[in-house]
């Protein structure tokens, strides 16, 4: 049986594949792959192990044909799930292992715009810095400061968890209670409310552009916006102009409208920091998705329940 992996992963989740007996084809190459090569490198594989980047319809899942797709993300808005449930296609994702570090890398962007991290490391680096000043690189407190967060599920929740601990208040947007992480109110009343605001909820129908013009119009002049989710959630448009106006304090995006390319207003601005969608980049998150995505792309191969189906 033969399965394709769109993009080298760690070692260990190719050799779950190997142990197992399966013919392993890996596309060599760092970019994400064509959709020309997706539709030929699925052709005779049973299972595809595919990252957020590709974009798996009802066209790649017909090419195998395939019997289950396993992503090596969380999120699974790259893959028509009704066309794989219409079609009996398992889909599998990576739950849980990757909050930690997407929750980290969060706070990282959070600090680094509210404390002017990577504008203070420009000014040193140009030779700007002219010693201590009382009105230098002054930014925002993240003590006694109200955090947003929107869709407090695993990550959302380990966000809050930090916030916390640096002395934040926590409020959430959901579609239920989660008195553990904080109160619940209206997206909207949060937006008024938060001095910053975090996205954590996955890319849906329903989330698309969440954040659009009146929504981010709803945001105090001093807040900051943080997304670590998907970059459609954002209608990144609406918010260059705010920035742009002064209508928001700045923010900090791991993630893009129109991933990779990015909107040129963003490179623009001091007030905003742009991570290369790196929330789960850590050696062991990496390491313990590309297992987790191959043990369930076996378990479905060997007629067994894997442990996180989505479809
Ligand atoms: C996911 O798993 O959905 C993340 O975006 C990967 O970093």
């Amino acid at each position: 049986m033969t399965v394709f992996v769109t993009r080298p992963i760690p070692d260990v989740g190719l050799a779950v594949l190997r142990h197992a007996g399966l013919s392993v084809r890996v596309r060599s190459g760092e970019s994400p792959i064509a959709r020309h090569e997706l539709i030929e490198g699925v052709q005779g594989a049973r299972g595809l192990i595919c990252m957020l980047t590709d974009r798996v319809d009802a066209t790649v899942l017909e090419a195998g044909p395939l019997e289950v797709v396993s992503n090596v993300a969380v999120g699974v808005d790259n893959i028509d799930l009704e066309a794989a449930r219409t079609m009996g296609v398992s889909v599998t994702n990576t739950p849980g292992v990757l909050t930690d570090a997407t929750a980290d890398l969060t706070m990282a962007l959070l600090l680094a715009v509210g404390r002017r991290v990577v504008e203070g490391d420009a000014l040193v680096r140009q030779g700007r810095f002219n010693g201590w000043g009382p009105l230098v690189m002054v930014g925002a407190d993240l003590a006694d400061k109200t955090l947003g967060i929107v869709g407090p599920g695993r990550i959302g929740s380990a966000v809050a968890r930090r916030a916390k601990a640096f002395g934040s208040k926590v409020i959430i947007a959901a579609r239920r209670d989660h008195p553990e992480v904080g109160p619940r109110v209206p997206i909207d009343d949060l937006l008024g409310q938060a001095d910053f605001v975090s996205l954590h909820c996955p890319l849906t129908q329903q989330t698309r552009h969440l954040l659009d013009a009146r929504r981010i119009g709803l945001m105090k002049p001093t807040a900051y916006l943080i997304n670590t989710a998907r970059g459609p959630v954002v209608d990144e448009a609406a918010l260059v102009l705010a920035l742009r106006e002064g209508r928001l304090a700045g923010a900090a995006l791991d993630v893009y409208e129109h991933e990779p390319q990015i909107h040129p207003g963003l490179l623009e601005l001091d007030n905003v920091v742009l991570a290369p969608h790196s929330g789960s980049a850590t050696r062991r998150t990496r390491e313990t998705m590309a297992r987790m995505a191959a043990d369930d792309l076996v378990a479905v191969l060997q007629g067994r329940q894997p442990r996180h189906r989505v479809v």
